[in-house]
């Protein structure tokens, strides 16, 4: 009988480590990151897979005064949420530290299985632009928090919420500290049928 490839190469085991080894950074170094590399994460990014190739995504990159705006959103949108302008003040100076910023939105569809399987894509066009960022030595972090859902934020960066949606705002940059994670066992998430 034929023997079976040997699938283990030395390429799979390093990409197994890309996959494995990205951390969300929440600690980062002030290097910049050229911006050669991120419009070559963003086209990474675009190799998505995406139903009826719909390629639903956008990307934008923020510069330092769309940044500057978003500083002084958070700040504002803390301080009304906790009641507390050192809450607010704390916020956007742990946020000002965050040296790159780029948003990924989604095309709105008023089909409902459209728009979910335009936003899965758009988060796996997300995973392919951090794993790519990743594998350059570059962090990143995910969020989805309050200002994503803002009216002010769309009007910052120039969006209409009719027709565009956030799926997610990333923070890049050089890590200044990797964390550790774990996960379950693989039998946890895996259920295998005769
Ligand atoms: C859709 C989505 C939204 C997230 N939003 C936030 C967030 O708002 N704040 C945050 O601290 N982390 C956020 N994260 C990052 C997760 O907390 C992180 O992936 C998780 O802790 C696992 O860590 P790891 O990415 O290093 O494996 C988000 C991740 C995803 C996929």
């Amino acid at each position: 009988m034929k023997k079976s490839p040997s699938y283990y190469t030395q390429e799979l085991r390093e990409f197994g480590e890309v996959l494995r080894g990205r951390r969300t950074i929440n600690l980062f170094l002030q290097t910049p990151v050229p911006d050669g590399l991120i419009m070559e994460a963003v086209e990474a990014a675009t190799w998505a897979p995406n139903h009826h190739v719909t390629e639903p995504w956008h990307f934008y990159l923020l510069g330092r005064e769309t940044i500057d705006a978003c500083l002084g959103l958070v700040r504002a949108i803390c301080t009304e949420k906790k009641g507390d302008a050192k809450a607010g003040e704390h916020k956007a100076k742990s946020w000002s530290e965050k040296p790159g910023w780029i948003l990924i939105t989604c095309r709105t569809s008023a089909d409902e299985l459209r728009q979910q399987e335009d936003y899965a894509a758009c988060c796996a066009a997300t995973q392919n632009f951090m794993l790519y960022l990743w594998k350059a030595g570059v962090g990143s972090k995910w969020t989805t928090g309050d200002i994503t859902r803002d009216a002010r934020f769309f009007e910052i960066i120039g969006i209409d919420p009719d027709e565009e949606f956030v799926v997610s705002l990333l923070w890049y940059g050089y890590p200044k500290m990797t964390p550790t994670q774990s996960r379950q066992p693989t039998d946890k998430a895996l259920t295998k049928l005769p």
